[in-house]
């Protein structure tokens, strides 16, 4: 059955708000907890590096929060509360910790807010809200940058060059080409209005 294009905006915005209420309370987290991270690091260019990472991720929480307004969408306050409690544990937490726990930690939660910014990219395609993707293309491509950086940190340390780590993510392109090939290939096969961005419903309708 098909899917009229209000049906199809409004499930691919729900999907979207639900993406956007993770990310937003897990920034809230991620900037607390390198707050304490870099002040807790005697070298000065990790202590420069983890603060640009805070700063980075703060921005990505008010770029996230403007998304949700437009959705027309709030934070979920009880998520907003238990990753504040998350982030200041994390954030004082570093301070007895020593130094490979908050890297090795900081690392593996950057792996996965890769995929989360792709998955709300692809769902901000499907929704029509096109203009967003490169944003969140951008942002998951600064994720994957500071994955990169806790890793490198970590091969360089002795202790870690024999210890596994987390899953490798695919190399930097494949953010934006894989993202690629999904759409075209969704766009060339769809038959339903559900299967394409709601902007484009009416070629296949
Ligand atoms: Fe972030
Ligand atoms: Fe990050």
């Amino acid at each position: 059955m098909l899917k009229d294009r209000r049906s199809v905006t409004h499930e691919a915005d729900s999907r979207l708000v639900s993406i956007l209420q993770g990310a937003y309370s897990g920034e809230r987290a991620a900037g607390h907890a390198y707050n304490g991270h870099w002040r807790s690091v005697r070298d000065p260019d990790e202590r420069r590096e983890i603060r640009k990472i805070e700063l980075e991720e703060w921005q990505h929480r008010g770029v996230v929060g403007e998304m949700l307004a437009e959705l027309g969408a709030t934070p979920l306050q009880w998520r907003e509360i238990v990753f504040l409690m998350i982030g200041t544990v994390l954030k004082y937490g570093c301070f007895v910790s020593g130094w490979m726990m908050p890297m090795f930690g900081a690392g593996r939660l950057e792996s996965r807010n890769i995929v989360e910014y792709e998955d709300a990219a692809r769902v901000a395609w499907r929704s029509g809200r096109t203009a967003w993707v490169e944003c969140l293309l951008g942002m998951a491509e600064v994720e994957w940058d500071h994955e990169l950086y806790f890793r490198a940190r970590l091969e360089q340390h002795r202790f870690w060059r024999r210890m596994p780590l987390w899953q490798k993510p695919p190399p930097r392109a494949s953010i934006r080409e894989s993202f690629a090939a999904e759409t075209a290939e969704t766009a060339q096969t769809a038959t339903t209005p559900d299967q394409v961005p709601v902007d484009r419903v009416s070629e296949v309708a």
